[in-house]
């Protein structure tokens, strides 16, 4: 989030530094070299470059913008090492008429609870506003500059001053609240989806016990005007939403810490899917068609594959990852002929938009022939005429 938030800004006419614990990251961008792949960002990086420079030092500036991981801790609370390291960094360079902006993604209170102390000990007048982030990857650019905005701050003051700054790239209505709403909001976001995607998945295990076809049951509920089920799917990826709704939920609101053990729950159920088609077979070999959590990206971070992955290993299968859109991982093959070598089962965890284009008839080299569609992304009967046995999530 944080180099495209400084490239934009820096588009926007704002000497901009990037600052970064990774040296690694630094040497890159000072080299012109991106660190991540992201729609529009080479461009972008060419566009702000007059503005931008990094540095391996945290130097004195008008206004910090915050954006370091926020991971699950053990016991599922945000992990608040990196926020404590950044803030500790900016308190040593606050000066009078700062203003200082965290974005990154954490419990309810944790500005006014947390950051505001440690820069209250400088004793500087200082302004402090939250922001939150919802862009999507592969779509990261376009969605900072036109999504609402929900911008809190610990007073009138920092709230009107941090729109000042973000109004100079974001075209959408930007709306002002206090630090911990702003903080909530985002929360919500994602539980909202998280909630909804665990009730879609158990509807489709719920309907697989009578053979009723849950994509078509949802497909036809969702015409109703008040209704809008989603999909079910093999678990939820990415770095919002398996993650997130934990910094909200708690034992006596069971609804929200229930619907993330139920997304949980996803990559074990396919296994089991997988495990009905594969006749006995010591080690049979199982293909993951799909390592990036979402379609058409290269973001792997949280994905389902991996859990699949090794949940299948502690089962003494062995497992092979293909995803033609992740480069440059060892693990992950992008040719699906090598994929497919002697394999007993494939699984269909992504839904990339090339998948439904693989013609079964191809597939020549399997051992066994069994398929698990957990997208319902593909001709079933298509693959049934070509001799696999197909089995699709939610059927
Ligand atoms: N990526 C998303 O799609 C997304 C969307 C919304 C919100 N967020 C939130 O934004 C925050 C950042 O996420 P991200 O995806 O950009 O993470 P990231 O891991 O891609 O980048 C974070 C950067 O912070 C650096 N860092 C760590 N500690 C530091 C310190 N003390 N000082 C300076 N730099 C430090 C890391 O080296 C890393 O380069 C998280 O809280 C995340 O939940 C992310």
């Amino acid at each position: 989030m944080g180099l495209p938030t400084a490239l934009l800004l820096a588009k926007g006419g704002f000497r901009v530094k990037g600052y970064d614990i990774d040296t690694d990251k630094i040497q890159l961008l000072q080299n012109h070299i991106l660190p991540f792949e992201e729609k529009g960002l080479e461009t972008l990086f060419q566009e702000a470059s007059k503005n931008f420079s990094v540095s391996e030092i945290l130097e004195p500036s008008d206004v910090f913008i915050i954006t370091v991981p926020t991971p699950l801790s053990d016991d599922k609370s945000c992990e608040m090492s990196y926020i404590n390291s950044a803030i500790q960094k900016v308190k040593h360079v606050l000066r009078d008429g700062n203003l200082v902006v965290l974005e990154s993604t954490v419990s309810p209170g944790t500005t006014t609870s947390i950051v505001k102390p440690i820069l209250d000990e400088t004793q500087k007048q200082y302004l402090l506003s939250y922001v939150s982030e919802k862009a999507i990857p592969g779509n990261t650019i376009y969605e900072m500059q036109h999504n609402h905005r929900i911008i809190g701050g610990i007073d009138q003051e920092s709230a009107e001053k941090t729109k000042e700054i973000y109004a100079h790239f974001v075209e959408s209505p930007i709306h002002l609240t206090d630090t911990t709403t702003a903080e909530t909001v985002k929360l919500l976001e994602n539980t909202y989806r998280d909630v909804n995607i665990a009730l879609a998945n158990e509807i489709a295990k719920r309907l697989a016990i009578q053979n009723i076809d849950a994509w078509e049951a949802i497909r036809l509920a969702n015409f109703h005007p008040r209704v809008n089920l989603h999909q079910p799917g093999p678990g939820v990826g990415g770095h919002c939403i398996p993650i997130d709704p934990w910094f909200l939920s708690s034992d006596d609101t069971p609804l929200m810490k229930q619907s993330r053990i139920i997304n949980d729950s996803m990559p074990r159920y396919v296994v089991g899917l997988a495990e009905s088609l594969i006749k006995e077979k010591k080690n049979p070999i199982v293909v993951l068609l799909g390592v990036s959590y979402k379609g058409d990206v290269d973001d792997d971070r949280e994905s389902p594959s991996y859990t699949i992955k090794k949940i299948c290993e502690q089962k003494e299968m062995k497992v092979r990852l293909y995803d033609p859109n992740i480069k440059g991982n060892p693990e992950v093959l992008t040719d699906l002929s090598i994929a497919t070598k002697d394999a007993d089962c494939l699984i269909l965890i992504t839904d990339h938009s090339i998948f439904p284009d693989i013609d079964p008839l191809s597939i020549t080299n399997m051992c066994q022939k069994n398929i698990v569609d957990t997208r319902d992304m593909i001709d079933s009967e298509k693959w049934s005429d070509a001799g696999f046995n197909v089995k699709v999530l939610g059927t």
